[in-house]
């Protein structure tokens, strides 16, 4: 866990950057049920860990640059030694004041009766409308009624405003503290990868490689996958998010794994694509070797002032001539990017942001246009091709090959720094491997 500075540290930026007149509200999203009376493991919202490192439900932090004191308000759950005893220990009020960094904190079922006080005669509200019906009703509740004392002094705000435009343009640089975790969650990640490329024969089933990967991942003190664990062998590579991951490998089948640790809150997101028997068939040589030349090509390309959409496209391009070669499209090329036939077999874009949420908060444009790459971004580059076995007029030696290659890459001052290097992708690195 982060140090508390850390987190006094970015509840002053983002006070800084809310400025005087606004007020934000960042918490958790409720617990969910999974079937009778068992909860999904809870997991905290991610603008909440951000900014306080407080990972218990039912929690709202309220931001209030302008105020006096108090100007970090938690509500909490509050101790109650029985619950505690079934469920797991509580902070509580004093916790939350003492090491989560409140200047004020109440019991969570106050929210209501002091969130107008709270908000009122605000310039801007941020809060991330439309996530929790619940929580927007409470909202939507409060601003009623400050509409109804306005002439009590106390008024709504005049404008409500999505996290996007201050806390998420933090979230969206990555500090050095971050970057160390990043960078610890990226080689649990590659290890993983790894033992499950030593452990895949024909005959092994993909639940036992995620099994492997997950493993991995928590022996190392991860919290877990970032996101399910996806294991594809043969033609379930061609689906994207295949995660049942119930079919047993074939011999000569290409395995795709999309898995990334995630550590401390932050997650890596790694694809890897290799051989069950240790060796590429030629057409399964033919895909990879197009699709790790237009990765490693990519990859290289990162720097700042390059845009996701300039990484997107160039793989678009170095894709669709690739197809064109292989029989799967008939040229020219312009046309084929033009008319998005490419699609057909590469339908996904080639980047995200990345880091406490696998795909990551932070805008992707600005004025309607994609913004420029900055130093301490880390974006993914996942070009893949998916050729389905009832794929349209592709060649049939090429039917039901699917390959991804993702890694993670941190935008440096000048160029990028390939978070996830230790993962083999070269086709002698993951023979070898998969032989072994
Ligand atoms: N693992 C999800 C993605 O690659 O975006
Ligand atoms: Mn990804
Ligand atoms: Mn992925």
């Amino acid at each position: 866990m982060l140090d508390r500075s850390v987190f006094a540290a970015r509840r002053q930026m983002y006070l800084d950057a809310l400025g005087p007149d606004a007020v934000a509200i960042v918490y958790s999203l409720p617990e969910r049920l999974r079937n009778g009376d068992s909860h999904y493991q809870f997991r905290q919202h991610s603008d909440v860990v951000y900014l306080t490192g407080f990972a218990e439900p039912d929690t709202t932090v309220v931001l209030r640059p302008g105020a006096d004191s108090e100007k970090v308000v938690m509500f909490v759950r509050p101790r109650d030694p029985e619950l505690e005893t079934w469920n797991g220990r509580r902070a509580g009020l004093d916790g939350a004041k003492e090491r989560y960094g409140a200047d004020a904190a109440y019991p969570a079922a106050e929210l209501d009766q002091r969130l107008m006080d709270l908000v009122a005669n605000c310039e801007e509200l941020h809060y991330a409308l439309g996530l929790d019906p619940d929580m927007d009703l409470r909202v939507a509740g409060v601003l009623a009624r400050l509409r109804k004392t306005e002439k009590r002094g106390k008024r709504p705000p005049r404008a409500v405003v999505d996290p996007r435009a201050a806390l998420h343009e933090l979230r969206l640089r990555k500090s050095p503290d971050e970057l160390a975790i990043l960078r610890k969650a990226a080689a649990i990640s590659s290890e993983a990868h790894i033992a499950a490329m030593r452990a895949g024969r024909p005959g092994t089933f993909e639940y036992e490689l995620e099994a492997t990967v997950n493993y991995t991942f928590r022996r190392h003190g991860g919290i877990g996958p970032g996101y399910n664990t996806i294991v594809g062998a043969g033609e379930n590579a061609t689906i994207l998010h295949y995660v049942e991951n119930r079919c047993a490998l074939a011999d000569g089948d290409l395995v795709l794994i999309d898995a990334g640790c995630e550590y401390d809150h932050y997650t890596a997101d790694i694809t890897r694509t290799w051989p069950t028997s240790g060796r590429f068939t030629a057409p399964q040589r033919e895909v990879y070797d197009l699709v790790l030349d237009v990765q490693q090509a990519a990859v290289a390309s990162v720097r700042p002032g390059l845009t996701l959409d300039d990484i997107h496209q160039q793989c678009v391009r170095r894709l669709t001539e690739g197809m064109i070669d292989l029989g799967l499209l008939e040229g020219p090329v312009d046309a084929r990017v033009e008319d998005l036939a490419y699609k057909k077999f590469y339908m996904h874009g080639t980047s995200h942001w990345l880091g406490m949420d696998v795909h990551d908060v932070g805008a992707y444009t600005r004025g309607g246009k994609a913004r420029p790459l900055e130093p301490g971004m880390v974006i993914t580059v996942e070009p893949g091709l998916y050729i389905a076995t009832d794929a349209p007029g592709a060649p049939d030696r090429l039917r039901g090959i699917g390959v991804r290659i993702e890694d993670d890459v941190l935008v440096t001052v000048d160029g990028h720094e390939n978070l996830t290097a230790a993962c083999p992708k070269t086709v002698a690195d993951l023979e070898a491997i998969c032989r072994a």
